[in-house]
């Protein structure tokens, strides 16, 4: 697949038009319009010579799955990607010359809900979204005929349209699908069609028209249930000992009729049954994370998987008749967008391997499409969240083209004052109170993460412009060059002991003015760098005359300012030392615990270990007593929460930067920010006390780099490869530093 942008042309080169059924009643973006049963579309045509060569480009939305004389077509769910719909909208191509045949022919569609038709009612009012529609499909199918001739097929009103047997289906609540109501062979040649409807053609859905660049998602991995239990009768608890995001796939036996209920939960409540409590509170309207299913007729097990929704889960309560359920093979299917995975990290201390592992599977599960906040509660793509755990991403997986995917979407929905949402996609809500720097940066910050680790630009040249705009908004709302809109330290343990909004606040505007320089200089826009630069130096002044109290404190000397302080680059090289010494003076005071949100905790880790405290950078991490994270793995977490307590979520991508953390601090691989796209590496490793051994392994667009320590006869011994074009600076924990070239090192460190 190319990976360039389509333009307005290629708008106008689709032949085709937008359909979709007919619809009772006159609107549906009205709250309480009709729920309607996921629609099926049907189109036959002949082929009079074998088929040279055939690709289907196709937007069905909100998403769909196309079949061809009854096979689907490709192995992605949840396509296309969700975009800001009025816009643009992401269509994908197929080569579809195998599925095709001399003789008749059908294209079937199968449309789903998705984010385009979200109709049950949420805080976030995607209900209300201006592009909100029941689903409607674009296609078009071109053939070239092994005798030179072509041919077009695309979606006109001579399609056919109807209900399928997935008679609900909302992307947070969960798919219904009466099993008696398929239609076999519905996609199929042979098939009698002379009871379906005329499909009508409706409106678009408002934006351009878009190749989608991120790749697609899949089920990536299936798991079988660790353990299985009862509750009582007829309900029965699954767990699938990994807390994850996807959805479950069942085969039963049972007589016709027979209802399954499927609820979704990551935590078990007193009497193990499924407890949703937590994950239901923004929804109001309709069950969260509920499946159902009804039996059809067949003398062999029947076997079921939803397809327009999915949850966050480890356990999936089934309710259903004892005998049914004594029939009943679960399993959990793993979706996320299909990546590969290009790096890891292993150390010597299993509980140290399990937070990392914990990161991982965060990372995931909150990339369906989009990165998310959360895979059940909420779904959505938290900016703060998103640019928190976006170097751990890049880090482990080729997520580069998905998040330039996704700043599409922010790009999309910005004000033209420049303003941002704290979420993307947006119905509109989430500008005003939410989004403010901290969050807002993520526009700044994802392209140049793309930079530095794959020495990718096109995100910094493609929104230089908006990216601008962002930074001339913010100038406008501060005040003597501080601001102090959005939101601050998210989930501190304390908020009383909370740093001020205004400093973390005022840091990201810092950043943000930093890295527009540096992108006006790249792009030789040198009147904007220099412009931007000495906006930067106004910046860093105004923070410290508002934020420094002198004697190496900021605000309050809470963790996190003065960590923000030294890793936003604010500190007066002259004050450095005593402002780590209070940072240090601070981890101490609370026993070696974190006293941060998710602001700070990428400040403290980075600012401790990149300021000679590895150590105690290592014993905040392993602490075991709350708040912290080994008190989260030691009860059992297998995914990392939002909160220090465990009272909301458990599979929460904002603290993922600890994984980032371990493979640039521990194992010791890290980009090198003077020159962005890991040609030249630094490798900074540090044998703390308590730990053994540490390695990690990332594929640069280079080659792989692989390092890794050992302690070994009281001497620790390094290893380092570097691919044939890589060189690296080796960083000693003693200060000394040494180049090295291609190829592989040993020395003892
Ligand atoms: C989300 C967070 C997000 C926050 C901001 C929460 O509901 O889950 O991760 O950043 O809201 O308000």
């Amino acid at each position: 697949m190319s990976h360039e942008i389509a333009h307005y042309d290629d708008v106008r080169s689709w032949t085709g038009l937008w359909i979709g059924r007919q619809v009772p009643g006159w609107h549906a973006g009205w709250q309480g319009s009709e729920v309607l049963p996921a629609p099926l579309l049907r189109k036959t045509f002949r082929l009079d010579a074998p088929v040279a060569s055939a690709c289907v480009r196709i937007c069905g939305l909100g998403y769909h799955e196309l079949y061809i004389n009854g096979k689907k077509v490709g192995t992605e769910v949840l396509s296309p990607v969700v975009t800001q719909y009025e816009q643009r909208v992401a269509y994908v191509d197929h080569d579809v010359a195998e599925y095709l045949q001399v003789g008749e022919n059908v294209l079937g569609v199968m449309l789903g809900n998705g984010w385009y038709n979200c109709h049950t009612p949420t805080v976030w009012e995607f209900h209300y979204a201006s592009w909100r529609d029941y689903p409607k499909l674009l296609l078009q199918l071109d053939v070239t005929l092994g005798d030179g001739s072509n041919l077009r097929v695309v979606s006109d009103s001579s399609w056919k349209f109807a209900d399928s047997a997935i008679t609900f289906d909302a992307l947070r609540n969960g798919e219904h699908y009466d099993a008696r109501l398929e239609l076999p062979g519905w996609a199929a040649t042979g098939f009698d069609d002379s009871a379906w409807q005329q499909t009508v053609v409706v409106s678009p859905p408002g934006g351009v028209l878009d190749r989608q660049i991120a790749p697609p998602c899949r089920v990536v991995e299936t798991l079988e249930p660790v353990s299985s239990w009862s509750v009582g009768p007829g309900v029965r608890v699954f767990d699938l000992g990994q807390n994850i995001t996807g959805w479950a796939h069942i085969a039963v036996t049972g007589s016709e009729g027979s209802r399954l209920t499927l609820r979704y939960g990551e935590r078990l409540a007193e009497d193990r049954r499924v407890d949703q409590k937590h994950i239901g509170v923004y929804i109001k309207g309709g069950e969260p994370q509920t499946d159902r299913y009804i039996l059809k007729e067949s003398a062999s097990a029947q076997s079921w998987e939803p397809r327009f929704t999915y949850h966050g889960f480890q356990y999936v309560q089934v309710e259903g008749p004892d005998e049914v359920l004594d029939t009943l093979m679960l399993q959990g299917r793993v979706v996320q967008t299909d990546f590969s995975r290009i790096g890891s990290f292993e150390s010597s201390d299993p509980q140290l391997n399990r937070l990392h592992h914990a990161a991982v599977w965060s990372y995931r599960g909150n990339f369906v499409g989009i990165p998310t906040d959360c895979p059940h509660r909420e779904k959505n793509g938290w900016t703060a969240d998103t640019h928190l755990a976006a170097e751990f991403g890049l880090l482990h997986f080729d997520a580069g083209t998905a998040y330039q995917q996704w700043l599409l979407a922010l790009a999309d929905a910005q004000r033209l004052s420049g303003q941002l949402p704290a979420i993307i996609p947006t119905s509109g809500w989430g500008f005003n109170g939410y989004s403010g720097p901290a969050w807002d940066s993520a526009f700044l910050l994802i392209p140049w993460y793309i930079y530095l680790y794959t020495g990718d630009r096109t995100a910094i040249e493609r929104h230089y412009e908006p990216m601008k705009r962002y930074v001339d908004y913010c100038a406008r709302m501060a005040s003597g060059h501080i601001v102090e809109f959005g939101l601050g330290d998210w989930n501190h343990p304390d908020r009383e002991r909370m740093a001020p909004v205004a400093l973390t606040t005022t840091a990201y505007y810092y950043v943000d003015a930093v890295l527009l320089a540096r992108f006006a200089g790249l792009l030789g826009r040198d009147d904007d760098a220099m412009a931007y630069k000495s906006l930067a130096e106004e910046i860093h002044v105004a923070f410290n005359r508002a934020f420094y109290r002198g004697n190496g404190v900021y605000a309050d000397g809470q963790q996190t300012a003065q960590a923000c302080a030294l890793y936003q680059g604010l500190v007066d090289p002259a004050e450095k030392e005593t402002v780590v010494h209070r940072l240090v003076e601070s981890v101490e005071a609370t026993g070696v615990r974190p006293e941060i949100g998710i602001l700070g905790i990428k400040y403290v880790t980075r600012a401790l270990a990149e300021n000679g405290q590895m150590e105690l950078a290592y014993k905040l991490v392993t602490q075991p007593e709350y708040p912290g994270w080994m008190h989260w793995i030691a009860q059992g977490a297998t995914t990392l929460w939002e909160d220090w307590a465990g009272k909301d979520s458990r599979n929460h991508p904002s603290f993922c930067d600890l994984g980032a953390w371990m493979i640039h601090h521990l194992a010791g691989i890290a980009p090198d920010p003077d020159r962005p796209g890991f040609r030249h590496a630094l490798i900074q490793p540090h044998a703390v006390a308590g730990l053994d051994s540490a390695r990690a392994t990332h594929q640069t667009p280079h080659g792989v780099i692989r390092c890794g320590w050992e302690r070994r006869d009281g001497e620790v011994h390094l290893e380092v490869e570097l691919p044939p074009a890589v060189t690296a600076t080796l960083r000693s924990p003693d200060g000394t530093s040494m180049e090295l070239a291609p190829g592989t090192h040993h020395s003892k460190i």
